[in-house]
């Protein structure tokens, strides 16, 4: 349950759904939530403060101030990860749509940077009133979640809309709305290259580099642990990953990294090419070991094809590519004529000039460049981290253009 260690700031109005109360007080402490309530002095009226101390081992506060103490209403907008009002009479969702601000849970409500849930409880002619949706359509649009009224026998003898949802099923949608955040990018297929490449020059040498593959297996598992179904195209590497959410297609050559890249791009939503792709190979590999006889030894080698360029000609709408730079000098400039070139969205730029950054390493020191020229810098820090800040970012940049 996605509820363990929530903070919850419970607010209770005067409605007959308030005899609920202490019921999802207890189902919430059992799912490991803390909660403290503030009431309003008409929901005290249907269920006893006494009884919602008990159950969420907290007293219970009512008013801005007790006589001798004030109750920072600020404070416990800011500690709450969540703001649950329920039940929500038809009068405070009045006051939440005004900005009203007459007793402590209006203040609190106001003062709450937390997301807000309220589970609506009144007679159906109260529910369906136009005035009533107005106010709800306004709080919506504040970016307020809206719990869906039941449908059932009503406090007035009558039977229609209007019954507070079911404690039961607001747990299940308080949880329901953490597991989706947690995993922003769940159902999105994402590929990512990592390691070196190998060109064979013969059977048993090839050119290759110092890459180890950690940083673009940071990556893959930073994007799956979002939620993302990754593929992981992966060159000759010590390393590997075990996540459950990362599928490793193991390759040699670059040839071999495009073409598994181009068998995977067009289902993909991300693309994030962290390998360090050998830029030539031998223009033949000798089919038998090649003899050491003369003083010098000439290999003509010829140009591989560039994944992340290619990727960028055929990327479409909705699909964001990032490619790394490794560079020892002119860092920026080099980086950033390379988001232009290959098209990408971003460009994580290391340079071996910094200290602890580079091939091997379990710190890595990044800059993000982005189009239209803003530059993240980030500090000395590990592969591990470095790969959550990146994926952090692809996320807002999918938000903002609201692909995600
Ligand atoms: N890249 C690629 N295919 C290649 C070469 C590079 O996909 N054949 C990708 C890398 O995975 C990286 C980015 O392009 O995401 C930049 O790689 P880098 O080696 O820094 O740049 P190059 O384009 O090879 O340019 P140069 O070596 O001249 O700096």
């Amino acid at each position: 349950m996605s509820l363990k260690g929530k903070k919850i700031v419970l607010g209770i109005t005067g409605s007959i759904a308030a005899y609920k109360a202490p019921h999802l007080v207890r189902l919430l402490v059992k799912a490991g939530a803390e909660v403290r309530v503030v009431m309003t002095s008409a929901g005290s009226q249907f269920v006893s403060p006494l009884s919602l101390a008990t159950v969420s081992k907290h007293p219970v506060l009512s008013s801005v101030s007790d006589g001798a103490t004030w109750n920072n209403h600020v404070e416990l907008g800011l500690w709450a990860d969540a703001m649950l009002i329920a039940p929500c009479s038809a009068n405070t969702l009045g006051k939440l749509a005004n900005g009203l601000c007459d007793n402590l849970l209006n203040a609190v409500y106001l003062s709450a940077r937390c997301p807000v849930f309220i589970a609506p409880a009144m007679d159906e002619d109260m529910w369906h009133h136009p005035s009533t949706q107005s106010n709800i359509s306004r709080i919506k649009g504040f970016g307020n979640h809206i719990l869906p009224v039941g449908h059932g026998e009503l406090a007035s003898g009558l039977t229609g809309d209007g019954r507070m949802a079911e404690p039961e099923d607001i747990l299940q949608f308080l949880d329901g709305f953490w597991s989706i955040s947690s995993e922003p990018l769940r159902g999105i297929k994402a590929l990512v290259t990592a390691g070196p490449t190998y060109e064979p020059i013969d059977p048993v040498r090839f050119i290759g580099n110092f890459s180890t593959g950690k940083m673009g297996i940071a990556v893959a598992e930073a994007l799956a642990d979002a939620g993302a179904e990754v593929t992981l195209v992966l060159g000759p590497s010590n390393l590997q990953t075990s996540h459950s959410k990362v599928k490793t297609v193991h390759v040699v050559t670059a040839q071999e990294m495009y073409d598994a890249c181009m068998d995977t791009f067009a289902d993909c939503k991300i693309a994030v090419l962290a390998a360090a792709v050998a830029d030539y190979r031998p223009i033949a590999m000798a089919i038998e070991k090649i003899k050491k006889l003369d003083d010098e030894f000439n290999l003509q080698l010829t140009k591989n094809k560039d994944i992340l360029a290619s990727l960028g000609k055929i990327k479409g709408p909705g699909q964001t590519l990032v490619g790394f730079a490794l560079e020892t000098n002119n860092e920026l400039e080099h980086a950033s004529g390379k988001l232009e070139k290959k098209n990408a969205d971003m460009i994580v730029l290391n340079s071996l000039k910094d200290e602890g950054a580079g091939f091997g390493h379990d710190t890595n020191k990044i800059t993000l460049l982005l189009r239209g020229g803003e530059n993240i810098e980030l500090p000395l820090q590990s592969k591990k981290i470095a790969a959550h800040a990146i994926v952090d970012k692809l996320i807002k940049l999918r938000y903002a253009e609201e692909i995600v």
